[in-house]
């Protein structure tokens, strides 16, 4: 039967005794973790989230007492009084904060029991997630959970430190908002009190920041749940948390300088890990270039390069044809590969066929010269020019792909990143960062048939490609930027539209009309003619960056309680049907 705590106080957590110690009455309190006995003397290690400490039950023990100990079983929950006492010579354990001391119980309090957990509260257990989701709290007190929420926690009172002694202020929005198209689906919220009406959970908090500018708080921030309703991966959650940043008066620049001095902060006061200043830039265009995406993971080379001046030179009719359809050839140099087998360069082969290729032409580069089926094909001068495009050496495969460009960067930007895995090039301990810049303002949907924002529609065109915006609305770069680590993006910002015209213009060509543009945005329109100041921002996703800090591969191992990849809790059984009265109430009834 457990008891109550009474009068017992706890005078230490189990991570905290050492040899100094030795001679204290102390009270600790925790969970069983193994439990040894050896005839009689009974050895409990007592876990709480600072750590481990070994408790002695003797025989000598009250009877009563020494039967409870005798009973116990894993995560019973227990409170013990006892003396701090040396380990016997040899019986130390160096791998333990705690393991040169060990605590003589004199008496114990049973304060609760414990069925037996569905897995061991250890590290590295293997069991599968559905079960570590369902009991979640159990899955907490392992040590690497503990690690990562407390990894999570400091980086959040780093932040805070950091932003406010450069002046930020950290100002709540609200969650209840109206319903404005952002880029992924709202979840609505209904009002009970004006039926068949709707609030929509935040996306971001990205009108009200803006708003807050045109109030004048010029540096905000703030730690906040986003929401948003779209298909699932590793590194998506439904609800999610970003450091959201907004600046009144400022250029790209600035912005960037900002992010760099919180992510330098963060990484040398969370993980003692030094980031070389400044972070490097890159444009959008480069980035798709050398690299097929727009994120690209910057820790290994196998750059993506054009090769379309020694294709033209060839008579090899897949590269010609390609190119005369305005097409692209490109390759990749997986340096010293050339010992690759024929079934490897097959799975190459498959793996770029499901990123859209048609096909994965390759030249392996030995000795006696270039080897393979199609090098025949390139008369000497060709085979010069691919030589020295690829800076091809003894021993290295090169590999092409031919296509239009959509599909040349998709598939060679994720065979560079499956060479990548093959090889082991991506070290999880190695932090490349890289600013991408200049992204384009709008992208052409094809399902939709109409222009959509890439960022979102309150994103500044450049300038200089202000002129182009309704005759060549795809061309025009946006004043957007991300910040890019080990090919995650980690934050993504912009300088936003300040004056009521463009924001217009912008709408006009989002194909969002006058009157809806009323009804969505009227009160930010409303608000930039009330001296709306230039002004910019950033929002960094929090998960991802502590997942990387971490060296977690999925955001959901650095949030306390996730989601599934179908949005369910597994826990507590969210969403759950409600009852027909909670409906009635709404004024909501299901189809
Ligand atoms: P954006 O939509 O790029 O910008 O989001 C900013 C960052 O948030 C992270 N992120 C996510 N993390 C986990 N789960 C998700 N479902 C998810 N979606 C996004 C990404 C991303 O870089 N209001 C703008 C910011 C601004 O312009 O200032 C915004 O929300 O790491
Ligand atoms: P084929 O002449 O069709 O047998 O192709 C010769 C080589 O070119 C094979 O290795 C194919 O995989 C490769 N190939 C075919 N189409 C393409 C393409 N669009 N891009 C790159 N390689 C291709």
């Amino acid at each position: 039967m457990p008891e109550s705590l009474g009068d017992w106080k706890r005078t230490h957590n189990c991570g905290e005794l050492r040899i100094e110690n030795v001679g204290e009455e102390v009270c600790l309190m925790g969970w069983v973790g193994k439990r040894r006995d050896h005839g009689g003397v009974i050895f409990v290690d007592l876990r709480d989230r600072h750590g481990i400490t070994q408790v002695v039950f003797r025989p000598d023990l009250k009877a009563d007492t020494h039967a409870i100990a005798e009973g116990i079983r894993n995560e019973y929950v227990l409170a013990i009084k006892g003396r701090v006492e040396p380990r016997p010579e040899g019986m130390a354990n160096p791998k333990l904060p705690t393991g040169a001391i060990d605590i003589e119980c004199s008496d114990l309090r049973l304060l609760n029991e414990s069925d037996t957990p569905p897995f061991a509260i250890e590290p590295d257990i293997d069991v599968n997630e559905e079960l570590r989701l369902r009991y979640r709290y159990l899955d907490l007190r392992r040590p690497e959970m503990q690690q990562a929420l407390l990894l999570r926690h400091r980086a959040a009172q780093e932040t805070r430190q950091y932003l406010t002694a450069q002046g930020f202020l950290e100002i709540e929005t609200p969650f209840l908002m109206k319903s404005t198209p952002e880029g992924a689906r709202d979840y609505l919220v209904p009002s009970r009190v004006q039926r068949g009406h709707f609030y929509a959970l935040p996306q971001s908090p990205q009108t009200y920041k803006q708003l807050l500018m045109i109030a004048g708080y010029d540096r905000y921030f703030q730690i906040v749940r986003c929401f948003r309703d779209e298909d699932l991966r590793g590194d998506r959650q439904p609800e999610f948390t970003q450091i959201d940043i907004e600046m009144a008066f400022v250029t790209e620049d600035d912005v960037m300088h900002f992010s760099e001095g919180l992510t330098r902060h963060l990484f040398a006061r969370v993980i003692g890990v030094d980031i070389p200043a400044p972070i490097p830039r890159m444009t959008y265009r480069e980035a798709m270039d050398r690299f097929g995406t727009d994120r690209p993971d910057t820790r290994f080379g196998l750059e993506i390069v054009d090769i379309s001046d020694a294709a033209h030179a060839s008579d090899f009719q897949v590269f010609k044809s390609v190119l005369a359809s305005g097409g692209q050839v490109r390759g990749i140099n997986a340096k010293g590969c050339a010992n690759y087998s024929r079934k490897q360069i097959d799975d190459l082969t498959a793996f770029v066929a499901r990123h859209g290729a048609r096909g994965l032409a390759w030249i392996k580069v030995a000795d006696k010269g270039l080897e393979s089926s199609i090098v025949k094909f390139f008369p000497a001068q060709a085979q010069q020019m691919l030589r020295s495009a690829l800076d091809a050496q003894i021993g290295d495969l090169l590999l092409f792909v031919a296509d239009q460009p959509a599909i040349v960067a998709t598939a060679l930007g994720n065979l560079r990143l499956e060479l990548a895995r093959q090889q082991d090039l991506m070290r999880a301990d190695h932090f490349s960062f890289l600013w991408v810049t200049q992204f384009p303002l709008l992208e052409f949907d094809d399902g939709e048939k109409r222009y959509v924002a890439c960022h979102h529609p309150f994103t500044s065109p450049m300038e200089a490609d202000l002129p182009m915006l309704e005759t060549a609305p795809g061309d025009v770069r946006a004043r957007a930027y991300d910040l890019v680590l080990n090919g995650n993006e980690v934050a993504g910002g912009s300088i936003r539209i300040h004056q009521r015209e463009i924001q217009e213009r912008v709408f006009r060509m989002l194909g969002i009309s006058e009157r809806e543009s009323r009804e969505k945005f009227g009160f930010l329109l409303d608000a930039f003619r009330y001296g709306a100041p230039p002004h910019g921002g950033i929002a960094f996703g929090y998960d991802r960056l502590i997942a990387l800090m971490a060296g977690k591969a999925f955001i959901r191992d650095v949030i306390p309680f996730p989601k599934t990849n179908t949005a369910a809790s597994l826990m507590d059984g969210a969403p759950s049907a409600v009852d027909s009265a909670q409906l009635r109430e709404l004024g909501l009834r299901l189809s």
